[in-house]
């Protein structure tokens, strides 16, 4: 028996959870796996219900259970509470109390997806790349920070806003032979991004990537600068296969990477610790308050999280990959919702496209 903790957020929370839900419950049915779910409140909901974004026992939830399934977080009705108290805070929390500092966003274009993305078939084609994104430091985390007071030259006070871009060489090294080793089960080629050109942290970044490098004889490591990187997802995204960088990189480049398999609603997503703690699974989407309740938002990105949860916690790679392939088979047979939705296609609501995957599995 596995015990997943699903946190409940805000928004379309609900409703991507119960299809992740339903599709493991067909899986756990095939494939012989028992689960158990303990649902917690996590971001805004937590704070309607509890006062806090993250409430202890929620964190309780989640270090009992051998896995976390999590369902977006925010709501722009949140926008004016106190920074502490903001739906965001209790991901930053929890990715923080579980030592959640690797990010795995795998960007894999469905062929049958090819007209969604806004690239060009032949550069979207075969679009493979694991994004490796450190998830516990740099300036999401780094001190000092804050907004404070200081006194111009010319005598007026003005405020000042900081935060603190910092690695240091163990972080760096952890989440390296993560990229590293992920690279051993794809193609064997990593690429550090970063901003060496600029910024002394991203030096010592690429001085300990190399290091570590040289445990991994048969992986090619190449570097590059993020804003060619930026300019390179676009232009040529087949170059890469795993790109290994810093929080504030890897969360812009993997919007940015996302759009090229047609929608945001598409992208899955793995958060590993050292294995002493759960392993959370987060679509990469948010929380999308204006389609809240209408059955109409795309749940193949939680799906397929809880696909590499089959995968990254319980080792189950045939249930996992069944998951893969049910999602295909039912793209393939034309169905969408409407954030992928193309001419001919036949719309669906969230729970039709469940139900249609579920079907699939096998
Ligand atoms: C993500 C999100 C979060 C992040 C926000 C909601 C705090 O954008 O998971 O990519 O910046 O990490
Ligand atoms: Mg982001």
């Amino acid at each position: 028996m596995k015990n997943i903790a699903v946190l409940l957020g805000d928004g379309v929370a609900g409703e991507i959870l119960d299809s992740a839900i339903k599709v493991l419950n067909k899986t756990a049915q095939v494939y012989d796996l028992k689960f158990n779910y303990n649902y917690a409140p996590i971001g805004g909901r937590a704070y309607d219900e509890l006062g806090v974004p993250l409430p202890e026992k929620t964190i309780e939830t989640c270090l009992k259970s051998d896995a976390v399934l999590l369902g977006a977080v925010g709501d722009w009705k949140y926008d004016n509470l106190a920074p502490e108290l903001r739906p965001e805070r209790a991901l930053l929390g929890i990715r923080k109390k579980l030592n959640l500092f690797a990010n795995l966003r795998p960007v894999k274009v469905f062929d049958e997806l090819l007209f969604s993305s806004p690239l060009k078939p032949e550069i979207a084609q075969d679009v493979d790349v694991m994004i490796v994104r450190e998830l516990t430091g740099d300036v999401y985390f780094g001190e000092p920070k804050g907004i404070i007071k200081k006194t111009t030259l010319d005598g007026r006070e003005i405020k000042v806003g900081f935060n603190n871009m910092i690695y240091d060489e163990d972080e760096i090294r952890r989440i390296a032979h993560i990229a590293f080793k992920s690279a051993q089960k794809r193609k064997n080629r990593v690429c550090c991004v970063d901003k060496a050109n600029v910024l002394d942290v991203s030096r010592l970044f690429r001085e300990i990537t190399t290091e570590v490098s040289k445990e991994y004889e048969n992986v090619e490591l190449s570097f590059m600068y993020v804003d060619n990187c930026a300019m390179q997802l676009v232009l040529n995204p087949k170059q890469f296969d795993v790109i290994l960088t810093g929080n504030i990189f890897g969360d812009i480049l993997s919007d940015e990477a996302s759009t090229i398999c047609g929608s945001l609603g598409m992208l899955p997503s793995a958060s590993l610790s050292d294995g002493k703690t759960p392993f959370m699974y987060e679509p990469i989407h948010g929380s999308a308050p204006d389609l809240a309740g209408k059955n109409v938002v795309n749940p193949i990105a939680t799906i397929l999280s809880a696909a590499m949860m089959l995968y990254y916690s319980f080792n189950e790679k045939s249930a996992c990959d069944s998951i893969y392939r049910a999602v295909k088979d039912v793209l393939k047979e034309g169905y969408r919702t409407r954030d992928i939705f193309q001419k001919g296609n036949e719309l669906c609501t969230t729970n039709k496209i469940t139900d249609l995957i579920i079907e699939k599995i096998k």
